[in-house]
C-alpha cells in the first residue's frame, strides 16, 4: 500500500545515525514519500540536503516554537532563503506551545506570524504544532487568514472537535500521529472519524511517540506510520488500502507533488 509520512524529524540524531536502515525500512513497508521537518536553520538546511539526495524525501523549513526564543533575524533569513528551494514543500515546524513554555508566548506568536506570511508568499503549506493552546492558535489563524483561508497542516493533531472543525473551515488538513492509536485516545479517535476523507493525513512525528502496538520501540521511524494508518482505517470503517491510498493522495495534493 502506498503510504506517506507527512512529518518525520529525519535529521534528528536518533534517526540520522541509522538513516540508510530507516529509509530502507520505510520503503519496504510501502512508503512512497516522507517529509523531513526542520526545527531551526541548521536542521532545515540538513532536511533540504537530505531531500536533494533522495527522490522520496521532501523538506519543510522553519523554526519550532520551543526554539524561537534565541532565534535571530539572520536565522530567519536563512529560513527564507531555503523556503524557495525546489524540494521544500512546506513551512514549519511552527506553531505555539504552552506546555513546555520554553519561549514567551508573545515571542512564539511573532514567529508564527512570520511563518504564516512566508507560507502565503511561497504558496507552501504551514506545518503547525499546537500544544495546550487551542484558542491561541485559532485566534492567530483567524487573524492572519487571507480570503478565509490558511494553507496548512495541523500536525500531530490532539485537539478537540471544535478546533478541528474551525481548522477545516479555513481549508486546512488534519494530520494524526501515534497518539491516536493509544488505548486512552477514544476522544481523539472520535474526532478522527469526522475528518473529511480528502483532508486527512498521517505522520509519525518520529523519532517521538511510536504508535501502538509498537509503542515501546525507540526511536519511532517512518515505517511505523503503517500502524497509525491501520488504526484510522478501523476507526473510520474503511479498508487499510483505501485509507493508505486516500492519505497518500492528500499528501501529494497538499505538498503539490505529482508522482
Ligand atoms: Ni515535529
Amino acid at each position: 500500500m502506498p503510504l506517506f509520512d507527512t512529518h518525520a524529524h529525519l535529521t534528528s540524531d536518533q534517526l540520522s545515525d541509522n538513516l540508510d536502515q530507516v529509509l530502507s525500512n520505510a520503503r519496504q513497508t510501502g512508503l512512497v514519500g516522507m517529509t523531513a521537518i526542520g526545527t531551526g536553520p541548521d536542521s532545515s538546511h540538513a532536511c533540504v540536503q537530505l531531500a536533494d539526495r533522495h527522490d522520496d524525501v521532501w523538506a519543510s523549513v522553519g523554526i519550532h516554537p520551543n526554539d524561537c526564543k534565541d532565534s535571530t533575524e539572520s536565522d530567519w533569513q536563512r529560513i527564507v532563503a531555503l523556503a524557495s528551494a525546489e524540494r521544500v514543500v512546506a513551512i514549519g515546524e511552527t506553531g505555539l506551545d504552552r506546555y513546555w513554555d520554553d519561549s514567551p508566548i508573545e515571542v512564539q506568536r511573532e514567529w508564527l506570524a512570520q511563518h504564516i506570511e512566508l507560507s502565503f508568499e511561497t504558496k507552501k503549506p504551514l506545518v503547525i504544532h499546537m500544544r495546550d493552546c487551542e484558542s491561541d492558535i485559532l485566534e492567530m489563524l483567524h487573524q492572519h487568514q487571507r480570503d478565509g483561508q490558511i494553507i496548512g497542516i495541523m500536525h500531530s493533531f490532539a485537539g478537540c472537535q471544535e478546533t478541528a472543525d474551525q481548522c477545516l473551515s479555513l481549508g486546512m488538513y488534519i494530520s494524526f500521529a501515534g497518539m491516536v492509536t493509544f488505548k486512552k485516545s477514544d476522544d481523539l479517535r472520535a474526532v478522527a472519524a469526522t475528518i473529511p476523507a480528502d483532508r486527512l493525513l498521517i505522520e509519525t512525528d518520529s523519532p517521538y511517540l511510536s504508535p501502538h502496538p509498537k509503542r515501546s520501540q525507540r526511536p519511532n521511524e517512518p515505517a511505523l506510520v503503517e500502524y497509525t494508518a491501520r488504526c484510522l482505517a478501523e476507526t473510520r470503517g474503511v479498508t487499510f488500502a483505501e485509507l493508505s491510498q486516500q492519505t497518500t493522495e492528500n499528501a501529494q495534493r497538499v505538498f503539490g507533488l505529482s508522482f
